[in-house]
């Protein structure tokens, strides 16, 4: 293969790359992506379509031009009177398509609001996301962090809220890009069709660590959503190892309990993420990292080191306390 076919064929390659993946608007996965990839779709077909129009009327000419065929005609000709009117009313139609398809996608992005069924609160914070769902028939919310798990093939209705500075909620398999702002309430319908785990980025650069705001999203069947709710829902369990009961002692007595909370143990501060069932998740810091219990003991002893800018402060240990915490931290499914 020459250097030249190479080059094509990687950039060939790196295009349909783009089609698949757990992060792309290229593979619609819930009604609202889809609906806004059909509208790339006609946007690139009307627009594509112009542009050739364009290049084959300039190479037409140059072509013309080229070979004297004709001294070109004066204002007056009627011929390019009637040429200019018939491309004034191909532009015109092509931007009514285009008008048409944004309306029409619009109105149908806006009706799902009306089929709701699901509540879930995201609040962005610098630099993760909060997430509490209203357990069906009650006011009681459930809270988690960083990860979203959906049941595919029902409406739900995101709020999102900031507490902080402008992020943007985005999943790009699932929904469009909406701002998160703080003292203004927004929201998003999102109805999953496909499951699988996907992911979602901050789409709004709001500091250091912008790129690592990512969010795991899992849709799910009805059945295991309502099982997962319910098994989040649920306050810790009192472990009955003893390295993993020192881990409780250290959370509940230290600096930890002062930012998060465990429900079901005395720890119950607001600021950071809600640890009751962190061992549950798939990545910890905000997609930082895959959940482990050694990555969970990394990123305590050097916050700052991994996610620079980080809210999380060091919290200085004995090597025993710090490995019975991440004993506890791994226990809590
Ligand atoms: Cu939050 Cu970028």
């Amino acid at each position: 293969m020459t250097p030249r076919r190479g080059i094509v064929v990687g950039l060939g390659l790196l295009l349909l790359a783009g089609c698949e993946g757990a992060q792309t608007p290229l593979a619609p996965s819930a009604d609202q992506a889809s609906s806004v990839f059909n509208l790339l779709q006609l946007m690139l077909w009307v627009c594509g379509f112009m542009y050739l129009l364009v290049l084959g009327f300039l190479g037409w000419a140059i072509w013309r031009a080229a070979r004297n065929l004709q001294p070109a005609p004066d204002a007056s000709d009627t011929g390019l009177k009637l040429s200019l009117k018939v491309w004034a009313g191909v532009i015109v139609l092509g931007l009514c398509v285009l008008s048409l398809g944004s309306f029409l996608v619009d109105r149908s992005l806006a009706q799902a609001a009306a089929r709701e069924q699901l509540v879930v609160r995201v609040t962005g914070q610098q630099w993760w996301w909060r997430i509490a769902y209203r357990l069906p028939g009650s006011q009681t919310w459930v809270e988690t962090a960083n990860e979203m798990h959906l049941p595919a093939g029902r409406t739900a209705r995101i709020e999102l809220g900031s507490t902080d500075v402008i992020h943007s909620f985005w999943i790009p398999n699932v929904a469009g890009k909406t701002d998160v702002i703080p003292g203004h309430a927004n929201a998003l319908d999102i109805t999953p069709r496909r499951l699988g785990w996907f992911r979602g980025q901050c789409g709004e650069f709001c500091g250091l660590q912008h790129a690592h705001m990512a969010l795991d999203v899992k849709v799910e069947t009805a059945q295991a959503f309502q099982t997962w709710l319910q098994a989040q829902a649920r306050p810790a369990q009192t472990p009955t190892d003893p390295t993993q009961l020192r881990g409780m002692q250290v959370l509940t007595g230290g600096a930890c309990a002062a930012c998060h909370v465990v429900r079901g143990t005395s720890a119950a501060g607001r600021t950071g993420p809600d640890l009751t069932h962190l061992a549950s998740r798939k990545s910890i810091a905000a997609g930082l990292m895959p959940f482990s219990r050694s990555a969970v003991q990394g990123w305590i002893a050097q916050p700052a080191a991994l996610k620079p800018g980080t809210n999380m402060p060091a919290v200085s240990l004995s090597p025993s306390d710090a490995d019975a915490l991440s004993a506890y931290l791994a226990g809590l499914q």
